[in-house]
């Protein structure tokens, strides 16, 4: 059993844990994710590790309560504990030589929260790092301190403009193309749709631009090929090839095709077991 050290609400729909798990603390890398079960009925999900205390051998996870799982997870306070906490999983952030170079890091929806790590990385490693992030209002950002202290140029765009810049990531990221910023590399994490603009908009420019990948996983262990993905005309699994690839090489039309190929279940799951649990109205 994995027990909650920490527990912070960082909006309605985010939350924020410290896990104890000492082995997989020793181990974590940036860009590598965990495979949890809440209980003996849980399903498995794959969440990334936002960061780690060696010393108190906790490892920190932000998730977004979306489904039944999440739900669930969300519902647990400090002192309980996780059945299952299964990682590091997947490769590492490859970031090569950064050391003086301009990097863009976009992060929207529930990618803020994977991006966050990835921006820390990269300015520890001395990159100029711009981050760019989307919220749908000010009233829900996160981690606005944590993400101040991961970059160099923090630009936060909102989709109602109630902090004075509204549009989407890709407006801002686009804005500063055309201003003449001289990415070595873009980084994009989020909803596939999202990660798809920035490809098309990095493409004309040849700048490399990695994406993280959130197919269905199952296993982790690139064994179920639950995670399949085409890339570069190649099929990989995001778990143990990945979860980074090249932006431009991805199929993503295949890809989010593949995403939506369990909807009706997850509806399922979440009206059988979470309202089952809470008593919360269908
Ligand atoms: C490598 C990786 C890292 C991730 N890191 C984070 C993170 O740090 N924070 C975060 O909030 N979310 C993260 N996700 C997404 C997270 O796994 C899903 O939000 C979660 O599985 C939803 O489960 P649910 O039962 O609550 O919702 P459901 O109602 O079951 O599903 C809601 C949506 O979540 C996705 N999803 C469902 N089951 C899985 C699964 N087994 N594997 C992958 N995606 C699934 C699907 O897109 C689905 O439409 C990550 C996904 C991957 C693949
Ligand atoms: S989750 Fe099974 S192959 Fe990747």
């Amino acid at each position: 059993m994995f027990q909650i050290i920490h527990k912070r609400e960082l909006n309605a729909q985010t939350t924020m844990l410290d896990v104890k798990a000492p082995a997989v603390a020793r181990r974590a890398k940036p860009g590598q994710f965990i495979i949890l079960r809440v209980d003996e009925n849980g399903e498995r999900i794959p969440l990334t590790i936002a960061g780690c205390n060696q010393d108190e051998g906790t490892v920190k996870i932000i998730f977004q309560k979306v489904g039944a799982t999440t739900r669930r997870l969300g519902l647990l306070e400090e002192g309980q504990s996780i059945l299952d906490f299964v990682g590091p999983l997947g490769r590492e952030s490859e970031f090569g030589d950064v050391a003086g170079k301009r990097v863009a890091v976009i992060g929207g929806g529930l990618g803020i929260a994977i991006a966050y790590p990835q921006a820390a990385a990269l300015h520890a490693l001395g990159a100029k790092v711009d981050m760019i992030v989307g919220f749908r209002s000010m009233d829900l950002a996160i981690l606005m301190d944590e993400l101040q202290n991961a970059c160099t140029n923090l630009i936060v765009m909102t989709d109602d403009g109630s902090n004075g810049h509204k549009g989407f990531v890709t407006t801002a990221l686009e804005e500063q193309l055309k201003a003449g910023a001289d990415y070595q590399r873009v980084i994009a994490i989020g909803p596939m749709p999202m990660m798809r603009a920035v490809c098309e908009l990095t493409r004309p420019y040849g700048i490399q631009t990695i994406v993280s990948m959130n197919p269905i996983m199952i296993d982790g262990t690139g064994m179920c090929g639950g995670c399949r993905l085409t890339v570069g005309g190649e099929t990989k699994f995001a778990c143990v090839d990945g979860p980074e690839f090249d932006g431009h090489l991805v199929d993503f039309d295949e890809a989010m095709k593949r995403s939506r190929m369990y909807r009706d279940q997850e509806k399922i799951s979440m009206e059988k077991h979470f309202c089952n649990l809470t008593g919360e109205a269908r």
